[in-house]
């Protein structure tokens, strides 16, 4: 297929589709889900793109597997979700050296950034500050023994918002009692969270920071089902702002979101084309991210888009 550009398909004059393979974490969570849906709208055939799209099931060796996939396909581009931030710098020489671009959305890599064209997400170290700093001004000043339930081991997500959160809190009375991956899903949130509260018992915790809403819906069921109540006994901080998310947080079981935007496929579809038309782009395109009170929640939860 051309490099010419997302010329529109179905009108007859003859131009081809632009090829991208899309490889995607997985489907772990209610983020990942519209994240998914907003890529495929952006890289429609009535945008003038193929997509090729893979999920490779967060596991990181499979997903470096769908892109090699890509690179003997052929394709024009190639977008990642990296599951990871290691890993990535042979297989970015590979599509580097077959002269197929690669644009990074969502999640970073540690690889230098001469091997990909530009990467569009949410600034993670922020969204932790963001929540920390929340957690120390509601907290801060009385003893608080604080779980966590941390996203996928060596994603960029779960390392920068562990680092922000821990700046925020540094020299507070909030103490880290307990920190396990629940792996950014809502089975490994309650599965943690019945751990967490058989080694230490209702209450002997005050405080949950979840590095995503699913896991803090499945560390609610483990609550309730211990008879505890959520919001109260214990405390809740979570990330990404999904609907259910939302909702839990306007009935109270959770205390307070940071917002991580799903919303990135048109970003995503607009560097592709740019590049691939050589045009220059930005190397790293932040989102803006919001946070949410229970307060603001409630006025809010009617007009989200996910
Ligand atoms: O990379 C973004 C994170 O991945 C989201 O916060 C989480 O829900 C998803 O699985």
């Amino acid at each position: 297929s051309s490099n010419t550009g997302a010329g529109a398909a179905g009108d007859g004059g003859g131009d081809e589709l632009v090829t991208v393979g899309f490889a995607q974490t997985g489907s772990e969570s209610g983020w990942r889900s519209a994240n998914t849906e907003s890529m495929k709208d952006a890289f429609s055939e009535d945008n003038g793109f193929e997509l090729v799209f893979n999920a490779a099931d967060n596991d990181p060796a499979a997903q470096i597997g769908a892109v090699r996939d890509f690179i003997s396909r052929g394709v024009d581009a190639i977008v990642i979700a990296p599951i990871v931030e290691d890993g990535w710098d042979d297989v970015l020489q590979e599509a580097s050296d077959a002269g197929i671009p690669v644009i990074l959305e969502d999640r970073t890599v540690t690889s230098s950034d001469d091997l990909y064209a530009s990467w569009v997400g949410l600034d993670f170290k922020k969204e932790g500050v963001t929540a920390g700093e929340w957690a120390a001004e509601n907290f801060g000043d009385t003893p608080t023994k604080m779980v966590v339930l941390e996203g996928t081991t060596g994603s960029a997500p779960a390392n920068d918002r562990a680092e922000g959160f821990n700046e925020a809190i540094d020299g507070t009375a909030i103490e880290t009692i307990d920190s396990q991956t629940g792996d950014f899903t809502r089975d490994g949130g309650k599965t943690v969270m019945e751990g967490f509260l058989q080694k230490y018992g209702l209450d002997g915790i005050d405080l949950l920071y979840a590095h995503n809403d699913d896991m803090a819906l499945g560390a609610i069921e483990a609550i309730e089902a211990a008879g505890g109540v959520p919001g109260e006994d214990i405390k809740i901080i979570s990330i990404d702002a999904v609907h259910d998310g939302m909702q839990a947080l306007v009935d109270g079981k959770i205390n307070f979101i940071v917002e991580c935007n799903p919303l990135l496929g048109e970003l995503a579809a607009g560097l592709v084309t740019d590049v691939l038309a050589d045009k220059d782009v930005e190397k790293a395109n932040y989102v803006e991210d919001q946070s949410f009170t229970q307060e603001q929640a409630a006025e809010v939860i009617d007009s989200r888009a996910y």
